[in-house]
């Protein structure tokens, strides 16, 4: 029998943060110290509880790539709701293909045939395991400061303390050195970066593993460790040391795909090199939950026993991710973040020459990072101010995110569609929220 009691409809901020305590697992943490209720959006701002209007650049976590509730994406999303909601991957619908056909357009090489799943998490394991599958072989090498997600393997590929929860436990994956140049020990040459940081993925093969991996995975922009651009070349040699060990390069492109690191569609496409599987996620569907695989014909075919999925696909999502692709298109979104993030760079480089706490501004088109020290020289992270400096920002109307392996780096990530005017004011809300900050 249904319960009498129903679900009451919560009146304020506080008694949603009293029942979220009661009803959610305390893991499931939000970002700001006194919770923020969203209500509403559109484009680039969002609503609070309260009626308070932010703009927002960090897009939930890089995902409305589009702005909040496009109005296309909606209309795609409206006509399939009431046309057919679900099928499972049982049978085909003409936009998972319509979908498929569309990454593949864009997808660098020969990257053609893609798996649909539901989340990032979903995506990096089903890459793993096609990694697995095609080679024969199982061990895998990952990133430090790397994230791949929330499943039990893509705890374990990632690189991040905080992230992992421990009594769980895989074989068969072991870390390379981050190529993190702000923090390198190998000095500030970006030549002897690329070189040294790919070295020690050899390295790591040679010690850690048979020396017969199956995959090395790397995003081409570490997002959740705050933006880490690798230095130029870097991904060249990486992806030539796995492949003469006999392994695949898997490139996560879940942040920085579709756009977001400006000129091309792809992060990987700056550094020149074509991924044998390329994972994605977040923006691919404005925000409907969807994670993608592609990879060459002769790589997917290796996974030749069933599986299924019971929402990957889904056409729904498959609408959004559709409709998504072609506005993407449509309004050149790669060339609108370089140019969007110029602007946005050039504002972080002035609030960088005012406040020594910056430590370094780094990232590529609509991926930009703020990393915050105590002192330019020793670097050592200052996760207290970079906590100040979000809380303040959500004072002065402006949502940002954090990352960083101590929580020592802001990270900007709007709308793809984001206008000069919007940014123009964003980045007047930054340097208010910069000023007001007291050490
Ligand atoms: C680079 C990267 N890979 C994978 C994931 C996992 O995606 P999801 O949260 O959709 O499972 C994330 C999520 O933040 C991510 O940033």
């Amino acid at each position: 029998m249904i319960a009498e009691q129903t679900v009451s409809h919560q009146t304020s901020t506080s008694s949603v943060k009293e029942k979220q305590e009661k009803y959610i697992f305390p893991c499931v943490r939000t970002l700001y110290s006194e919770p923020l209720v969203l209500t509403e959006a559109r484009g680039s701002r969002v609503v609070d509880k309260e009626g308070k209007t932010y703009l927002d650049m960090f897009a939930g976590i890089l995902s409305t790539s589009l702005g909040h509730c496009h109005p296309s994406v909606n209309e795609a999303v409206h006509k399939q709701i009431d046309t057919l909601g679900h099928t499972s991957s049982l049978y085909i619908t003409e936009n998972q293909i319509e979908a498929a056909e569309k990454l593949a357009r864009i997808a660098p090489g020969a990257l053609s045939s893609s798996m649909f799943l539901n989340s990032g998490s979903e995506a990096i394991d089903a890459a793993i395991r096609l990694a697995k599958l095609y080679t024969g072989r199982d061990e895998v090498i990952a990133l430090r400061h790397g994230y791949s997600g929330n499943s039990t393997l893509a705890t374990h590929l990632t690189g991040h303390s905080a992230w992992r929860t421990g009594h769980t436990s895989l074989a068969g994956i072991t870390h390379a050195l981050a190529p993190y140049p702000y923090r390198s020990p190998f000095g500030d040459d970006p030549e002897v970066n690329a070189d040294k940081f790919a070295q020690d993925l050899e390295d790591v093969i040679l010690t850690t593993t048979s020396g017969r991996p199956a995959a090395f995975l790397a995003e081409t922009i570490q997002g959740v460790g705050g933006f880490i651009v690798p230095p130029p070349g870097y991904f060249q040699k990486a992806a030539a040391i796995i492949r003469k060990y006999g392994g695949i390069f898997i490139c996560d492109e879940v942040q920085a795909g579709f756009g977001r690191t400006g000129t091309h569609w792809f992060g990987i496409e700056h550094w020149d090199v074509e991924p044998d599987i390329m994972v994605m996620a977040k923006g691919i569907a404005n925000g409907y939950p969807v994670g993608a695989l592609i990879s060459r014909p002769e790589i997917s075919a290796a996974w030749e026993r069933k599986t299924i999925s019971t929402f990957g696909g889904n056409p729904i999502c498959m609408a959004a991710t559709s409709a998504t692709l072609d506005i993407m298109v449509q309004e050149a979104v790669p060339d609108r973040a370089e140019a969007r993030g110029q602007q946005l760079r050039t504002g972080l480089d002035a609030l960088a020459n005012q406040f020594d706490w910056i430590g370094e501004i780094r990232g590529m088109g609509l991926m930009q990072a703020i990393e915050i020290v105590k002192d330019r020289s020793t670097k050592e992270p200052d996760p207290q101010t970079t906590k100040m400096f979000l809380e303040a920002a959500r004072k002065e109307g402006v949502l940002i995110g954090v990352g960083g392996l101590y929580g020592q780096v802001i990270r900007i990530g709007p709308s793809l569609l984001i206008s000069e005017q919007e940014l123009d004011e964003a980045l007047l809300g930054l340097k208010k929220a910069a000023s007001s900050i007291k050490k």
